[in-house]
């Protein structure tokens, strides 16, 4: 069938700089959503999104404008969830890159911008919040961005999201300049005719339909629809099924009883376990037995590093399964998610989930709550050390099987790009020291300034966001990648309270850091665990030596109160007897700490 009607694409941005609300306006204008039912951010339709303002997952939505079929891929601006833009690049043609009139240029524009143009789509520029043009220098940021993508400057469009200034002449342009979807030729010895392709490139749970995958359909240059009823085969998992039920985003679940080749849709696969549908799984309709069908798997994606690694715990330990089983769920959805079983002494059965970033895990807990009705407890947020022993070298993912000796210890490094206004460096340069910033460089942008450096990810994760924003009153964005390992002088600490080291308490802190974290973790705990009827010492103990300790005096209870007037020798009996109890009762002392102060400490 012919489908040079279609028109598949993105929105990409910095972070808030109006993609939904972009697209918001695109369903208007093309009837694809009554304006009675119209909210703001419509796309953002998980609870979370709605709650934070932000987008966590890309939305896909088909509008028909002026008889073309336009395929929309909303996506997330944050960092964290980039492995959502990627994914959604690879099923398009062609970017709106839209810049906020208001800030310009910002990290992740950049980052998106080579994102897209390496995937080679065709790029379309735009300035968005031009309602606020009159107190902002739009000619500037214009000419700016026609720069980045290599364009007229008459070419960027001036729009706004709000009030929908310039975005019918955007339509236009995307039906004019994104190019219908292409054949994908095999390169095969075999002519096959009607040998449709989809690749998977999100999925998420239906109680009644089962996994429904969001599927992008590739032609190998004959009629290549899926229907529903038809037999096709998951290659990477070897499975095969019977499509339940296809169709479009409209953006809710449309069934159509087919999708056309070049198209973006959903197939319901009728499938329970999550374990079979793998993102970037090519689905193939083999009409010939005699073709292997692993010959047809279109390129999929790079499998994403989890690089922050926090363990959750089910608040109850019989709630156990439900988190397994919200986890197996969730991963459908979020396919960076990455988990395997763990266990805790205080907190029992687990599992150690690998994150894209710090923002991705706080989102993940939350959406397990949400979403799930899971809570969960969890242990503080680590990066993955690599430790030299004997000669040998070993990836550490959990600090508490860090040994206690080592010959060498390395940790994440990344190379950073920070954008800021140029007022601004003098105070960004304060948090070098702090974060561990080194080979830093900086190129003038306008009237902006480009920042580039090396620090450990550990350092990233902790509070650089929130410093980077306070330091910039919010003006300063940034973008990361791994740049590799690099030794570094990093202790492990441990907490032991009375006497007793407390799992899922252990942390690798940099050496100078060291006493400080000490100080402040035994006077947090000092704070929180409750008294006993002995004291209990809090102590932080870094390779066999107690760096800070704190003591929790025991509970009073006055076993002499009852003797009144001056029987002073049996007084003192009683409070010898007393002493010796609570040496014997410290002797046996396991101090439990229950899974609630365990949340108050992680906190
Ligand atoms: P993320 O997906 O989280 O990166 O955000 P986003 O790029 O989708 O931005 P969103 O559409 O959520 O808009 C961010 C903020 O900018 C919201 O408060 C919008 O109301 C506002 N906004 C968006 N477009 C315009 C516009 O054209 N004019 C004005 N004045 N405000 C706008």
């Amino acid at each position: 069938m012919d489908n040079s009607n279609i028109r598949n694409f993105v929105i990409i941005s910095h972070i808030d700089h109006g993609k939904s609300t972009l697209a918001d306006r695109l369903l208007e204008f093309t009837n694809t959503i009554d304006s009675r039912h119209m909210k703001p951010q419509f796309l953002d339709s998980l609870e979370l999104e709605r709650e934070r303002g932000i987008t966590i997952k890309m939305a896909p939505v088909r509008m028909i404008y002026n008889d073309y079929i336009l395929n929309l891929i909303d996506t997330p601006g944050h960092p964290d969830f980039s492995y959502e833009v990627s994914r959604a690049l690879a099923a398009v043609e062609g970017a709106i890159l839209l810049v906020d009139v208001t800030q310009g240029i910002q990290a992740q524009t950049l980052a998106k911008f080579y994102a897209a143009k390496k995937q080679g789509l065709k790029i379309i520029g735009a300035v968005n919040k031009i309602d606020l043009a009159k107190t902002f220098n739009a000619e500037k940021q214009i000419k700016e961005l026609a720069e980045l993508i290599g364009c007229q400057f008459e070419e960027i469009h001036k729009i706004s999201g709000k009030t929908g200034e310039g975005v019918q002449q955007l339509l236009t342009a995307i039906i004019n300049e994104i190019p219908p979807p292409k054949a994908l030729i095999l390169n095969y010895q075999f002519s096959i005719s009607n040998f449709g392709r989809a690749l998977i490139f999100d999925s998420f749970y239906d109680d009644h339909k089962g996994i429904i995958a969001s599927v992008r359909v590739f032609s190998s240059g004959g009629g290549d629809e899926f229907k529903s009823g038809d037999d096709v085969q998951l290659i990477a998992a070897n499975e095969k099924f019977k499509i339940k039920e296809l169709g479009y985003f409209s953006p809710k679940l449309k069934p159509s009883g087919k999708i056309m080749n070049g198209e973006i849709g959903y197939i319901a696969t009728g499938l329970k376990d999550p374990e079979k549908i793998k993102i970037g799984d090519t689905i193939i309709r083999c009409q010939a037995s005699s073709v292997r069908c692993q010959d047809f798997a279109l390129p999929g994606y790079s499998e994403p590093k989890p690089v922050v690694f926090v363990s959750f715990y089910p608040d109850d330990a019989d709630n156990y399964e439900d988190l397994k089983n919200a986890l197996q769920k969730l991963k459908l959805n979020d396919s960076a998610l990455n988990f395997e079983a763990d266990f805790n002494e205080v907190l029992g059965r687990g599992f150690k989930v690998g994150f894209l970033g710090k923002l991705h895990f706080e989102i993940t807990a939350e959406r397990l709550e949400k979403e799930f009705g899971v809570e969960v407890i969890n242990t503080f947020p680590s990066v993955a050390y690599k430790i030299k022993k004997n000669g040998e070298f070993k990836i550490v993912e959990n600090p508490a099987d860090l040994p206690d000796d080592f010959d060498e210890i390395s940790e994440p490094m990344i190379n950073i790009e920070i954008i800021a206004p140029t007022d601004y460096l003098g105070n960004i340069f304060q948090l070098k020291e702090n974060f561990g910033m080194e080979n830093i460089e900086t190129k003038n942008m306008a009237e902006r300034i480009l920042i580039t450096a090396e620090m450990p990810l550990s350092e990233l994760i902790s509070d650089f966001d929130d410093k980077l924003k306070s330091v910039s009153a919010g003006f300063a964005s940034f973008n990361y990648e791994l740049s590799g390992y690099k030794t570094a002088d990093l202790k492990k600490m441990q907490i032991l309270v009375a006497g007793k080291p407390v799992a899922g308490l252990v942390r690798v802190i940099p050496e100078e850091k060291i006493e400080r974290e000490a100080r402040k973790m035994v006077e947090k705990l000092k704070d929180i665990l409750p008294r006993q009827q002995f004291s209990q010492a809090i102590q932080a103990e870094v390779g066999n030596r107690i760096i800070a300790r704190e003591t929790i005096p025991a509970l009073k209870k006055d076993v002499a109160g009852y003797l009144y007037g001056g029987d002073r020798s049996r007084k003192m009996k009683l409070w010898k007897k007393q002493k010796k109890g609570k040496k014997k009762l410290l002797g046996m002392a396991n101090v439990k700490i229950s899974a609630e102060i365990f949340k108050k400490i992680i906190q």
